[in-house]
This record gives structure tokens, sequence and C-alpha cells, in this order.
């Protein structure tokens, strides 16, 4: 540009041109997601003058009540990128099946996964709410693809992003090689690089739970939190903050900002309805930990590197533990710990 300022699609071309055989169907893939990102953030802006906030009367498939804006971004999402030939199915929060591309449209060999509206509880009090994604390969027959496809290791994802709709609206974004944030220009319309190499600190004095779960806790988390409510008065050398959004995207955003650790651990309650976890690992845990990792972060269930998992069905939860590597490796040695007693 004129001024300098490098846009997010010359910056996606300029990282792809580095790649050798790359066909430019990638960045003509993110190219659309970035333009599903650019349309939530103009309907998430106009909120109640275009009467999208509210219920939506319905459920998904996680038996959670669905807002309206859940159901117009997953729409806006699938409509914005089905048509390009690019993709063979996508997936979503919000949908119980695979959406394979309709037969009008040629079929490629990517796979998208989404959660179009992540912290939904939000949107109708005007606090900050985003979108998750990640790009996977489609290994199978592309023409033909199952749910099975997309069950891949988080390891396996070629590219991980968010979108924050706060006070600016931004877009953040991993293909493996660092994480890069950007800025949407509303005059223009277009994604600014403003925050560049993203890492996150290695040290850090914040944490993020919902303390409302606190007696369903695991020993190890409660020893966690415990000590950092004491802070210089217990185990630890500096006192604590805290901070809790309730949208995924704001507390990692605040992480790859000035550093923190992220808990939506395993707890008792979950365990007694037969639960694995709050989060889900295709729409939530593993974009989010491939992005963390990438800023030089950590992201573990507290017993297991979440990317390593090798995902059983679609809408699977996790636990979640990640941001600043030393306290994420603290509470994973506390599960450790916990764990070898209990089996002594
Ligand atoms: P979603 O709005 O997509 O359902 O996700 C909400 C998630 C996550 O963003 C957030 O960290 C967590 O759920 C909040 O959970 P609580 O309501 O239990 O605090
Ligand atoms: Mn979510
Ligand atoms: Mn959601």
């Amino acid at each position: 540009m004129r001024d300098g300022r490098i846009t997010i699609t010359q910056f996606i071309i300029e990282e792809q041109r580095r790649i050798e055989g790359a066909t430019g169907d990638f960045t003509s893939l993110l190219n659309d997601v970035v333009t599903a990102c650019k349309e939530i953030s103009n309907l998430v802006n106009h909120g109640a003058l275009i009467d999208v906030l509210g219920q939506a009367g319905t459920e998904n498939v996680q038996g959670e009540d669905q807002k309206k804006l859940d159901v117009i971004s997953n729409d806006v999402f699938l409509k914005t990128n089905e048509w390009s030939g690019h993709l063979a199915a996508m997936a979503s929060e919000e949908m119980e099946e695979i959406y394979p591309i309709p037969r009008q449209y040629p079929r490629g060999k990517y796979l998208l996964t989404f959660d179009p509206l992540d912290g939904s509880s939000n949107i109708d009090v005007n606090v900050s709410v985003g979108t998750i994604f990640s790009i996977l390969r489609c290994k199978g027959a592309c023409q033909d693809p199952g749910a099975g496809d997309f069950l891949q290791a988080g390891t396996e994802q070629i590219c991980a992003g968010y979108a924050l709709y706060g006070p600016s609206t931004m877009m953040v974004l991993t293909t493996g090689n660092g994480v890069n944030g950007f800025t949407l220009d509303q005059n223009i319309g277009e994604f600014i690089l403003t925050h560049p190499n993203l890492t996150i600190p290695a040290e850090t004095r914040e944490f993020a739970i919902n303390t409302s779960n606190m007696r369903f806790w695991e020993p190890p988390v409660k020893r966690y939190v415990d000590e950092c409510l004491s802070g210089t008065t217990g185990d630890r050398d500096k006192d604590f903050n805290m901070r809790w959004v309730a949208s995924m995207v704001a507390e990692v955003h605040r992480i790859l900002t000035r550093g923190g650790i992220f808990l939506y651990p395993m707890d008792e309650k979950m365990k007694a309805s037969g639960g694995t976890g709050k989060l889900r690992l295709m729409y939530e845990a593993n974009p989010m930990s491939f992005i963390v990792e990438q800023a030089g972060g950590m992201s573990s269930t507290g017993r297991e590197r979440i990317m390593e998992l090798q995902p059983s069905e679609l809408h699977q939860r996790v636990p979640v533990i990640l941001g600043s590597k030393q306290e994420v490796e603290r509470v994973v040695e506390y599960h450790k710990e916990h764990d070898t007693n209990a089996a002594a």
C-alpha cells in the first residue's frame, strides 16, 4: 500500500510464495475466510440496529441454546466458503453433521472447521465475541468426504486463526510460521498487519478460570489456583490478578498480548455426567493450541498435549489449559504429581 502498510492479502500471498509448489488455492481459501469474518464483524457491530441480538429459539448438537447470531454467522461461513472449489467439506460447532460442498460447486482438497461465534453468551451484553477456524488437508476421498476425514490430530492443521470482534476487529493467524495479528481498517475494509510476530511472555501474573466451578475442580487445579490466590503470602513469589471474559477468543488474545494462563479444566461435575471437557477439540481447542504454541506458549489438557490428541468424534470436548509456558508446565506437573500419588 502507498503508506507501506501490509494488507492481510499481501501478507498471505507473500507467505505462500515461499512455499514451493503452492498453487494459490490456499491463499484464495484464506481470503474467503477473511471475507466471512469481515461480514460477521459488520453484523456484530450493527447489533440491535439490524435485529440480530437475542435467542434463535433453537438448540445446537451440544444441547446449548443458539443465539440468532450463532445461526447467522454459521450461515455466513458456509455461504462465503462453499463456492470457491478449494474445500471438500466444512464442519461447525453449530451443525451436527459435516457440510460436504454442495454438488453444484467443485470440491477441493481442504477441510474447514469453525466456531462461527465464540463467547456468544456475551453478544446481548455488548462484550467481545469472536470466530475461530482451522484448516486441514483432506487426505481421504475428497470427492466424497466424511466426518472421519476431519478426525486428524491438531498437529496436522495447516492454518488456524481467530477474528476478535472487540473495540477494534482483529484477525490473528498462524500457518505454522509464527503468529501475526491484523486490525480491520473499517474505512477501506482491509485487515492491516499491526501485530507482527506475536509471542506470549513466558512469565505471567494473570490467570483466567471460571471460579463458579471451584467446588468441582480436581486437586491439581485447586492447588494451582489456591497458590495464585495466596500469591506472595503463599508459595509463589508474586501476586496474581484474575480475569474471566467467558469468550475464549478474548482470553487467548489477552494472553497473546500480555501473557497469562487460561483454564477450562476437567472437573467432577463433568465426570459425573460422562463429559470429557467443556471446550470443543476441533473448533476451539486445536486451533487455539496451534496459535498459542506458535507464539511460544503451551497447551495441554493437564495430562496430554492437546495438539497430539487423536480425535475420536467431530464434536469431542476436552479440558484446556493454555498460555504462558512456565505456568502451564506448573499445572501439568501438579497433575503428574497428583496422578502418581493416586496410583501409589
Ligand atoms: P461458545 O460461545 O462458542 O459456546 O463458547 C463459549 C466457551 C468459551 O469461549 C468460553 O471460554 C467458555 O465457553 C465460557 O464458559 P462459561 O460460560 O462456563 O464461563
Ligand atoms: Mn466457542
Ligand atoms: Mn460458538
